[in-house]
């Protein structure tokens, strides 16, 4: 059967209000998804599915009196912690960085996809990642690199949201977005992990802070080996040492060197009709960019082409799109002033 065949069933069954017959259908067209490839997309029908599921045992059981209310607040409660629930097309070769990163990130993924071997001869399995380092150097990137490698949903959890709220329930929330995830096998991503740092040196509530810490701790501790944790901050140095000591892997994303300014330009341009209207200037201004992240630099290159294409006179002939490598070098001029 063709993707087309199952949603024509999918949408008859439920129609018909078919339940049964609707989800072998779902199942169905997910196993398809994945044998076709489409392995996002099967991964964000199983979560819909497995969303469904539990809001229907949680229905069912408020149908009938039990006294588990507290199911459903716990979803609300925790809906509020998680910014939000993906999947990624990210894979190693998105992400510029030193060989020796790469090759960290290429054994943490290979630990992962070989789980059964490295569990059977009792080896522990490194499931505990940060990223740190500048802005702009792909600390978010990379964590979505090993997601969209590793093929499972990322959970992005608000920290901002867990540090402002009433802090009474922080932990017991955390403890069940680790739990959630563990059973529905997603990565836990914490963004901006820093932030828990600052608020235990600004936070009135310094006692209920800590607890937040220590309950994330004790998460870390005993989390089960196939769940996987990434962090990720600018500001390692905010960051408790205990935390921080709690990582398997650390992993520093610097400024790029001029070899990596090169290779994202590369990379930027691969698969376009761009070139530059003039490639030794390009090379100097290359070399200008040195101190600048990456972010900055493919922001102004991306500007700059946008830029080129505005000046030209129609008709654009696409196979000769020139970038116009002076407002690129005006460009960097004003990031470079930006950074002083
Ligand atoms: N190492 C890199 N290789 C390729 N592209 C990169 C790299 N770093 C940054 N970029 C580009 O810049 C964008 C922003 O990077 P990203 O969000 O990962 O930075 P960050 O390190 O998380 O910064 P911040 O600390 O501000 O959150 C990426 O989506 C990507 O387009
Ligand atoms: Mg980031």
């Amino acid at each position: 059967m063709q993707q087309a065949d199952y949603i024509k069933e999918i949408a008859k069954y439920g129609l018909e209000n078919d339940q049964e017959k609707l989800l072998f259908t779902l199942n169905e067209l997910i196993e398809h998804s994945k044998q076709s490839r489409k392995v996002n997309f099967a991964l964000q029908l199983q979560s819909i599915l497995k969303d469904a599921i539990r809001q229907q045992e949680t229905k069912g059981i408020l149908r009938h009196g039990s006294s588990k209310h507290s199911i459903r607040e716990e979803d609300r409660e925790v809906a509020d912690f998680i910014l939000e629930k993906l999947t990624s097309d990210y894979r190693l070769s998105h992400l510029v960085c030193s060989s020796e990163v790469r090759e960290n990130l290429d054994y943490f993924v290979q630990e992962h996809r070989s789980l059964d071997i490295l569990q059977k001869y009792e080896l522990p399995i490194s499931n505990k990642v940060l990223f740190y380092g500048p802005s702009g150097c792909g600390k978010t990137l990379a964590a979505y690199v090993l997601a969209g490698e590793l093929e499972k949903m990322m959970i992005v959890i608000n920290l901002g949201a867990i540090v402002s709220s009433k802090l009474g329930e922080t932990s017991k929330n955390l403890a069940k977005i680790f739990r959630r995830a563990a059973t529905e096998d997603c990565i836990i991503f914490m963004d901006e992990f820093d932030t828990l740092g600052k608020v235990r040196d600004y936070s009135q509530d310094h006692g209920e802070m800590k607890r937040v810490v220590n309950t994330i701790l004790q998460l870390f501790d005993y989390l089960p080996q196939s769940s996987i944790v990434i962090a990720a901050t600018n500001q390692q140095d905010m960051i408790d040492d205990a935390l921080l000591r709690r990582f398997d892997l650390s992993v520093q994303l610097d400024l790029p060197t001029e070899a990596q300014i090169k290779e994202l330009i590369d990379k930027t341009l691969k698969d376009s009709s761009f070139t530059f209207d003039n490639p030794n200037k390009a090379k100097r201004i290359m070399k200008d960019s040195i101190g600048l992240s990456y972010y900055s630099i493919q922001k102004t290159l991306l500007t700059a082409i946008k830029r080129s294409l505005l000046a030209q006179k129609p008709p654009f002939v696409k196979a000769q799109q020139r970038i116009q490598t002076e407002i690129w070098a005006n460009l960097i001029a004003q990031e470079r002033h930006h950074l002083l």
